[in-house]
């Protein structure tokens, strides 16, 4: 980076760095590599288990956020367990987060794995009354604690239906409407649940919380005195700077004291935010038009593919909005897709091939969702366990991409 981000780059994403110039700390890491900030992830496990521990509640981890299970020991101490999505996740937390609660919730269980999620499972959180009544009696003799996922229709997203659980047609939690269907058919399904569980936020401040605290008490406060738990789901952006804390724990006491029930909240984001890294070079310069380019060697597609998904534009070490700095580019992957774009940056000097460049709160939702498309490899995975001392948790060769696409026949 000779020189090109002189002055360092102390937001957020970046503070782990200590204000030490990256091309220092990481020029040792092959490029491109993923890079697990331990002390940002232990101080985001810090303030999660002092709220934990002021108000009662019990914080999981949602995996399907982040999942390096090399370090879940480092936020064990503050966690009450995992949260899954589905079969592996479930088995992922029950070996690696030892002694801790497992809570699994999915859309719609199988029949032929239902079996072995019971063998890893604490709580079972369903989505729909059906899915209670086909796999609740089973689940309760097993002496699990039972959910139902509820629909409170009160969104706080707008603009981002892909992640409103609240939208119209939502094939996520059961509404008001379709639980007293269900009830009037089959009333012993009630005595089934333990708990009400509902997740609407995403990466959103505890107002949004506060206003679907007071939807799911209209629709179901008359349920609540009647459950032991509520989850309150994941999106609380709580390790976010200027969280408003205050608020999180006003709600998380008004349900523990309305309705005497324990409260869970299942963040992935809040454990892992601006605790990692990606490290990538530039390939080739281009210019067509005016547009500037450069091609990186790590891909928005397989690598950060929430970009695209989301979308978001990730923060890069030392670089400005576009036109805010003197030369601009728009950087993209060096895959066949013509949206493999990751964003348009500002850089004090022009980019050139070999240079290196660093995106941050590359802990989420990256390595647990990314792909070998084009026959990408995987970038390999690092610990940092203080600024500048690394160890390699991972590593990916051609393999992996092989063993996913076929076999020796067996
Ligand atoms: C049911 C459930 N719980 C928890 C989470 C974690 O959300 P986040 O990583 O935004 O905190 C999600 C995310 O989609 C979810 O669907």
């Amino acid at each position: 980076m000779g020189g090109q981000f002189a002055g360092g780059d102390l937001r957020p994403p970046f503070a782990g760095l200590l204000g030490q110039p990256p091309e220092k700390l990481i020029i040792n890491l092959p490029s491109p590599c993923y890079v697990i900030d331990e002390e940002q992830l232990k101080k985001n496990g810090e303030l999660l288990g002092r709220l934990a521990e002021d108000t009662g509640c019990k914080v999981l981890l949602a995996q399907k956020a982040f999942s390096n299970f090399n370090l879940y020991p480092v936020l064990a101490p503050y966690l009450a367990g995992t949260e899954a999505s589905g079969l592996y996740e479930a088995r992922l937390g029950f070996e690696e987060m030892p002694k801790k609660e497992v809570h699994v919730f999915c859309a719609a269980y199988r029949e032929d794995e239902f079996e072995e999620l019971l063998s890893y499972a604490d709580h079972i959180v369903f989505n729909s009354p059906g899915q209670l009544l086909k796999f609740g009696p089973a689940a309760k003799e097993r002496g699990k604690s039972l959910g139902l996922r509820i629909n409170p229709e009160h969104s706080t997203q707008e603009g981002h239906a892909i992640y409103d659980p609240c939208a119209p047609g939502s094939r996520l939690g059961a509404t008001r409407a379709q639980l007293d269907d269900a009830l009037s058919h089959h009333p012993q399904l009630f005595k089934l649940l333990d708990g009400l569980h509902f997740h609407t936020l995403c990466e959103q401040d505890s107002d949004a919380l506060l206003s679907t605290l007071k939807a799911v008490e209209s629709g179901f406060g008359d349920l609540l005195p009647r459950m032991q738990w509520l989850n309150l789901g994941g999106g609380h952006h709580i390790t976010r700077p200027g969280y408003d804390m205050d608020t999180l724990k006003q709600c998380i006491h008004y349900a523990q004291d309305k309705w005497n029930v324990q409260v869970y909240l299942e963040p992935g984001e809040a454990w892992a935010l601006n605790a990692g890294y990606l490290v990538t070079r530039v390939l080739d310069v281009i210019r067509n038009g005016d547009t500037h380019l450069a091609i990186l060697d790590v891909s928005a597609a397989c690598h950060m593919p929430d970009v695209l998904e989301m979308p978001y534009r990730p923060p890069l070490y030392g670089s400005g909005e576009p036109g805010e700095k003197p030369h601009t580019y728009r950087l993209g992957g060096p895959t066949c897709l013509a949206g493999d774009i990751i964003g348009d940056y500002s850089f004090n000097k022009p980019l050139q091939a070999g240079d290196l460049l660093l995106f941050g709160d590359m802990a989420i939702y990256t390595t647990c969702k990314n792909n070998t498309f084009n026959g990408m490899p995987l970038p390999d995975i690092y610990a940092m366990e203080k600024p500048g001392k690394f160890k390699r948790l991972t590593h990916f060769g051609y393999e992996n991409f092989k063993r996913r696409l076929g076999g020796r026949q067996v």
